[in-house]
């Protein structure tokens, strides 16, 4: 029996027949994938598997073979990652990568420098009552925090500039369980307030549950895309996953 769900009509990110390459090595061959307005959507897939890829030539930081992306209908596919970020995409990178000699507060307003110069008092209240955690912490050195407390601090300079499309990639990359899921309920949250989130992440029941839609990529390539609950239902999930191999709760199951 099929569903008549949809999902939202209008398109945000729009992506193209991408190929990326380093070198002479193709990584990503072909990929066409959508993040429509409101949605909160994820990409899935084995380590290697091109998702990184695929959102640096998004975010402009890799050079594409061929392709489109497209953004609110307009051409982005060849701007400097800074008119990408202009434009309403911003990225937040795999590691929690924040500046560790700075403050935090220094941290959150580098933030608002990526898309409207002049960071204001407002902007930084809005992240401190999203992470309260980083409001006691303002004045403190970024390397003084814990490595999931970073993570926070760079997806609040991620949102700082007022996105219209936030990425985030991996953020659960070595923190523990707790730091995700504050992590993805904010990005649900801001997602239910008007933020599109594209996501990618290997902790996929969690990520699953958060999301609406997914693409699973294996090996450069989209294998599936469906919406969250009948990926987590399907058997295609587990082969891409797994390969055959003993089953990985953990990594599958948080
Ligand atoms: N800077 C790079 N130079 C060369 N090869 C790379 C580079 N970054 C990633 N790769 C290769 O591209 C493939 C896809 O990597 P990546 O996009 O990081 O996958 P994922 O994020 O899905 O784990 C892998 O085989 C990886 O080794
Ligand atoms: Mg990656």
């Amino acid at each position: 029996m099929s569903t008549a769900r949809e999902r939202p009509p209008q398109a945000l990110l729009e992506v193209r027949d991408l190929h990326v390459a380093y070198g002479k090595a193709e990584v990503v061959h072909g990929i066409s994938m959508d993040v429509r307005a409101g949605e909160f959507v994820v990409m899935l897939g084995r380590n290697g598997a091109g998702k990184s890829t695929l959102l640096h030539a998004v975010s402009g930081l890799v050079p594409k073979r061929a392709g489109k992306v497209r953004f609110e209908g307009r051409d982005l596919s060849h701007a400097s990652p800074r008119d990408i970020v202009k434009a309403g995409i911003v990225q937040v990178l795999e590691g929690h990568r924040v500046f560790h000699t700075l403050s935090v507060e220094d941290n959150l307003l580098i933030g608002t420098y990526a898309r409207h110069p002049g960071g204001d008092r407002a902007k930084l209240d809005r992240i401190y009552t999203l992470f309260p955690e980083l409001a006691e912490k303002r004045h403190q050195m970024a390397s003084r925090l814990s490595g999931g407390q970073q993570q926070i601090l760079a997806v609040g300079q991620g949102v700082i500039g007022d996105p219209k499309l936030l990425i985030l990639d991996e953020p659960s990359g070595g923190l523990a369980p707790i730091v995700i899921d504050r992590i993805l309920a904010v990005a649900s949250d801001l997602c239910a307030s008007g933020l599109a989130i594209l996501l990618v992440e290997q902790l996929v029941e969690k990520a699953l549950r958060h999301a609406q839609y997914g693409y699973l990529v294996e090996t450069g390539r989209i294998a599936a895309a469906a919406f969250s609950d009948e990926l987590r239902e399907g058997d295609l999930l587990h082969r891409v996953f797994l390969g055959g191999a003993a089953p990985s709760r953990r990594w599958l199951y948080d």
